[in-house]
Parts: structure tokens; C-alpha cells; sequence
């Protein structure tokens, strides 16, 4: 494969290495990996007993009628949005997936005649950038910084780039920074897809974790301006929502167009969703009790974090996700530290993102996973606050 040297390598076997031998701390705690340590809801496990025989068989790629519904319902609660469920909604087996297949459909050979660019924010989810490779595109990595809100500006990017462009990339809130993206940048983003006609990829797997304010979503600001939700695929996921990493189960939503061409790519490459594990899906998506209870979870331990850390490493509890992202100085001087004195594992910030011309602007953070019980975590601040 001639783009295979530029991909990616995990930010975890990055970490590995970096700590490969180090003596580490009592009682390590790990906070490097962004999955939730909650119970999952207690409606999981009958669930699956009663579909147990349709593991005997192949799922459709479009998944079960009662699914689509059920997504329909919910996009329609939290985004006054109507969607076509045959048409407009598609099971994932875990967001990554669909991520990555997404951009073989936005990206097409050429792009007024020269090699596509996908635009990717810098820091970012590693999936973006192999997808982009795999599917032929030059990915181009836009800084998301303090003075950029933590969110990348896209405006900025040069016109020549822009003109190029097939796709982008967005994850909100912001998978390390937690930063939400509000009305204002998401209509500036669509006015920027519809000028220069490129799709936008909206990863919002973290919209349902937040602490104030639901996160305004791409499929009700798009809405306003393209019913037929032109130009946009947004992504949503159960592994943050309802504490099932493990059941790999999300949903892509979007224009009915890229949905065809998404549906027929994924009906020959991709992963369907088992049927009991859609039945759980289903249920999952009809109910928030479990979800506001989770919220209140990582609600107290942003408190915890706040009032442990809070003037200290650029501390905010962000508008969303259930990261910290501290900027310690040195990411990887500060992770080898806290896993050497402390037995805390954290991620070095600059795993997640690449060198640009103005730097890597992951270099001084390093992203603290909140994901564990609020017992854990506030032993697991203390520990921070004192080896920093
Ligand atoms: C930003 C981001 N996007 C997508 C995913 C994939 O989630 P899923 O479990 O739905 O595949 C993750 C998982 O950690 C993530 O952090």
C-alpha cells in the first residue's frame, strides 16, 4: 500500500514504549484510555438472553427496522431533527468503523483536478488520518489551539487547499479537548462546505457526556439551511453514552445521497451489527435515564478534578467528553513522571496530534481519561496534584 509508511501509529503503542520497563508506583491507575469504567445499563443482559438464537444469523448492513426507529426518535428529541429512517440512518459496529469507510465515499479520485485533501484538527482521533491515506487523500492537520477555542479554523486554511478539499473531519466536543462546537462555528463550517463543496464528517461520539449544556449538533444547525442535510454525515455512538465500549454499537445520520453510497460500500467491506447487540441498541437509544445518571457521574469527578487541580496546568472542566486536558509543559516528561512516582497512566498530548509548521500542539498537554469510579479518581488527582 503506498500510503502504509504514513499511517498513524497508535497513541497506546506509542505510550507502551515510553514506559516499556519503567519501574512504576503502587497500585497503578489507569487513565490513558478513554473507556468507561460505569456499569453498563442493568436492561443489557435479558435483552440479549431473549434474541440468544439470532446470533444464528447474518445481520442485514441496514440493521432491523426497530433500530432505525429508535435512532429516528432519538435524533428527533435531542435535535428537533426528522429523519428518514430507511434512508437516513445506518448502524455502525462502534463509530471507528464507520469513520474510517466514510471517506472512501466523500473522497473522490481527483478534486477540480488535483489530488483531494482531507482536512483533519490537530490534535485528533488517529482513525481520521488512516482513513484519509487509505481512501487517497492528502490529509491536511489544522491546528486546534487555545486561541482557536480548542476547535481548528477551518477558514483559515489556504484557498488552494480548500479548493482541494473533499472532506473534513470534526470531532465535537473534542476528543482531547473537550471543546464544543456552538450554532456559529457550525453554520461558518456549512457555508464553508457548501463554497467550496466538500463533505463534512462529524464525529460527535462524546455529545451525550457533558456537564452543562447539551452540545449543539451538526444534524440540527445543518438542518437549518439543507433539509436534505446536505453534505453531512454525523456520527454518534453507545460506548460513551451508555457505557457500552464493548458492544460496538453507534449510528452514522445524514444526507440520504452519501448514505446510499455508504450503505453499498459497507454492504461489501463492512461489519454488521449483530442482531441481539442491535436489540440492546435499540433500547439504548429509547432510554436517558441510564444517560442522566452517568452524566452526574462524570459531573462529580470534573468537581473532584476542579477543586484538586483547578488553577493550576490551564484547568477547565470542558464543554463536553470526560477528558482533562492539562497542559503540564512537557506531555511525555510529565506521563513518564506521574507512571514512575505515582502509578497513574496518562497520555502524552503530542500522541494525538502531528508536527505542523507552528508545532505540535498536543507537545505540553497530556489527556486524563475521567473514567474511572469517583473513589479512584479523586486518589488518582491527589496523586497528580502532588507529583506535578
Ligand atoms: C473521537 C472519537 N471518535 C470515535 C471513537 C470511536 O468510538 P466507537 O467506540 O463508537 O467506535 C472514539 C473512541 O474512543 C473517539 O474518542
Amino acid at each position: 500500500m503506498p500510503n502504509f509508511d504514513a499511517m498513524p501509529t497508535s497513541p497506546f503503542t506509542r505510550l507502551n514504549k515510553l514506559l516499556e520497563g519503567v519501574t512504576h508506583g503502587p497500585d497503578p491507575i489507569v487513565m490513558s484510555v478513554g473507556e468507561p469504567q460505569h456499569a453498563p445499563p442493568d436492561f443489557v443482559l435479558p435483552i440479549i438472553e431473549r434474541h440468544l438464537a439470532e446470533f444464528a444469523k447474518y445481520p442485514p448492513i441496514i440493521g432491523p427496522e426497530p433500530l432505525r426507529q429508535a435512532v429516528a426518535q432519538w435524533v428527533k428529541r435531542r435535535y428537533r431533527v426528522e429523519l428518514d429512517p430507511a434512508r437516513q440512518i445506518l448502524p455502525l459496529v462502534g463509530t471507528r468503523e464507520g469513520l474510517f469507510s466514510a471517506a472512501f465515499v466523500a473522497v473522490p479520485e481527483k478534486k477540480n483536478g488535483k489530488r483531494p485533501a482531507v482536512l483533519i484538527p490537530n490534535p485528533f482521533y488517529q482513525a481520521y488520518s488512516a482513513a484519509a491515506l487509505s481512501a487517497g487523500a492528502d490529509p491536511v492537520y489544522v491546528n486546534a489551539t487555545r486561541e482557536s477555542g480548542f476547535l481548528p479554523d477551518f477558514a483559515s486554511v489556504p484557498r488552494d487547499v480548500l479548493e482541494r478539499t473533499a472532506a473534513i473531519y470534526i470531532c465535537s466536543p473534542s476528543n482531547p479537548e473537550g471543546a464544543a462546537a456552538n450554532g456559529a462555528y457550525w453554520r461558518q463550517l456549512f457555508a464553508l462546505a457548501d463554497e467550496y463543496d466538500f463533505t463534512v464528517l462529524a464525529d460527535e461520539c462524546y455529545g451525550e457526556i457533558y456537564t452543562e449544556t447539551a452540545p449543539t449538533g451538526a444534524l440540527e444547525i445543518r438542518s437549518e439551511t439543507s433539509r436534505s442535510l446536505e453534505r453531512l454525515l454525523a456520527f454518534h455512538s453507545l460506548s460513551k453514552r451508555s457505557n457500552l465500549a464493548g458492544l460496538r454499537s453507534g449510528f452514522v445520520a445524514g444526507n440520504a445521497e452519501l448514505m446510499a453510497k455508504l450503505v453499498q460500500f459497507r454492504n461489501v467491506t463492512g461489519p454488521q451489527l449483530p442482531l441481539p447487540l442491535a436489540a440492546v441498541s435499540t433500547a439504548a437509544w429509547s432510554d436517558e435515564t441510564h444517560v442522566v445518571a452517568n452524566r452526574a457521574l462524570y459531573a462529580e469527578k470534573f468537581q473532584a478534578a476542579q477543586a484538586k487541580l483547578g488553577n493550576r496546568f490551564g484547568f477547565h472542566i470542558p464543554a463536553g467528553s470526560f477528558f482533562l486536558w492539562l497542559d503540564v509543559g512537557d506531555g511525555e516528561e510529565a506521563a513518564l513522571k506521574l507512571w514512575r512516582e505515582g502509578g497513574v497512566k496518562v497520555l502524552p498530548g503530542g500522541y494525538l496530534a502531528r508536527e505542523t509548521a507552528q508545532g505540535n500542539p498536543g507537545k505540553s498537554f497530556i489527556r486524563v481519561a475521567l473514567v474511572n469510579d469517583i473513589e479512584t479518581t479523586r486518589e488518582a488527582l491527589d496523586r497528580i496534584a502532588r507529583i506535578l
